[in-house]
């Protein structure tokens, strides 16, 4: 239900979208939302952020709800990204185009960019800087490359709230709307979303999280554009990013492959077996039948990344191709690789998949296992053997970090 009032003349006016399945190559099993703030005060009315473009009517009439929309003084623009500025357009056309819209320095850069056909009065806030709307004192937190240049948080003083864009949000809409409401399954959505979207920003993760300590901000709710709000135990979210950011792995290895012929497919099941005999925790994920998104997500927490292809015409297979260029790009860091595959007569799969590892920095535990067609009981206790030595690989690198 929106408007949701979440403080005193504090309203989150966003909406929910339901139905959203892929969002930029992140699969949204459970759709979104994209929260917007209002804040009605004694000399100045407020809206945090908009929404995605085809909800503009829903915003307008959800703001409508609690004060006419033409009385908004000012935007605030924390992050450019279309699912939070693609309302901004209509919105300004209604409550006056020459409103301003106060954002980071990038973000001016940005929305310009962003609508190069329109006339948008940005106005830079400084880091640091205060702005007084009766009750209650917006300050603005620079937050660059989390996750775009331009990305900034706003924070109230006098209410202890944290509006924190698109860090600390899920992709998940649902008739819940605060952290109470939720079980731990809230955090599997949360760690989801820092996978797809934070981290590759992680270290910046890290020293935001030690800048929020040093500047001592009473964080009684933190308010992200996406998904639930934290109301009731804010420090448990940031406890998760603090652990998602220092790339803490455990013992468990992720083996992602594709097959034409089922040979390695067969090598797969084996060295899955021989890793999981060694007592490590092994999820096989056929990666036709898995989201990017997920395997991204079951990485972040591994310490080792096994990857099999059958070589096609000199090549990856291409469903490996796209995975390896999803998580190169997140780039998860301090993992242990290995490569496998059948082939017919070249074989070149395998010897670019190690390309692959080098190119990504993880720490290879050899040149790789290959099966000439269809592996025979040789080959397949081979690969159970390799199973073996990679969790034996994960433990001990595991014991050594202890
Ligand atoms: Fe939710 Fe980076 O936009």
């Amino acid at each position: 239900m929106r408007p949701l009032k979440i403080a005193e003349g504090i309203y989150d006016v966003g909406v929910k979208d339901w139905n959203i399945r892929d969002f930029h190559g992140y699969a949204t099993h459970r759709g979104t939302s994209y929260n917007a703030f209002l804040i009605v005060d004694d000399d100045k009315v407020v809206l945090i952020d908009t929404v995605k473009e085809p909800f503009t009517q829903e915003l307008l009439e959800n703001i409508r709800k609690v004060i006419d929309p033409k009385k908004i003084d000012c935007i605030i623009s924390n992050h450019s990204e279309m699912d939070h500025s693609g309302a901004l357009p209509r919105v300004l056309h209604l409550i006056g185009e020459e409103k301003p819209v106060y954002c980071s320095k990038m973000g001016e850069k940005a929305l310009t960019a962003h609508f190069n056909d329109k006339k948008i009065n940005t106005q830079v806030v400084k880091p640091g800087s205060e702005m007084k709307l009766g009750k209650y004192t917006l300050s603005f937190i620079e937050t660059r490359m989390l996750h775009w240049p331009d990305s900034m948080f706003t924070y109230i003083k006098e209410a202890g709230i944290l509006f924190s864009s698109d860090a600390f949000g899920q992709h998940y809409a649902s008739h819940e709307n605060f952290d109470d409401e939720m079980g731990e399954g809230l955090f599997d959505h949360a760690k989801t979303y820092f996978a797809n979207i934070l981290l590759p920003f992680a270290p910046r993760v890290e020293k935001l999280l030690e800048s929020i300590q040093d500047m001592g901000l009473t964080l009684n709710m933190i308010c992200p554009d996406h998904g639930i709000l934290w109301r009731k135990h804010p420090e448990k979210i940031i406890a998760r990013y603090g652990a998602w950011a220092r790339q803490e792995n455990r013992e468990k290895v992720i083996v992602i492959y594709d097959t034409m012929w089922n040979s390695t497919e067969k090598m797969a099941k084996e060295i899955v077996d021989g890793a999981r005999s060694t007592g490590v925790e092994v999820i096989p994920m056929k990666v036709r039948n898995w989201d990017r998104s997920d395997i991204i997500t079951e990485l972040m927490d591994a310490r080792a990344l096994v990857v099999g292809s059958p070589t096609l015409n000199n090549e990856i297979f291409p469903t490996l191709c796209d995975v390896l260029t999803y998580i190169k790009g997140l780039k998860p860091r301090g993992k242990l690789g290995a490569a496998f595959g059948s082939y017919g007569w070249s074989g070149e799969a395998v010897k670019l998949l190690n390309k692959e590892l080098d190119a990504m920095a993880f720490e290879r535990i050899d040149e790789g296992l290959r099966t000439l067609y269809v592996p025979d009981k040789e080959s397949l206790k081979a690969s159970f053997d390799y199973g073996v030595r990679i969790g034996e690989a994960v433990k001990a690198k595991s014991s050594a970090q202890e």
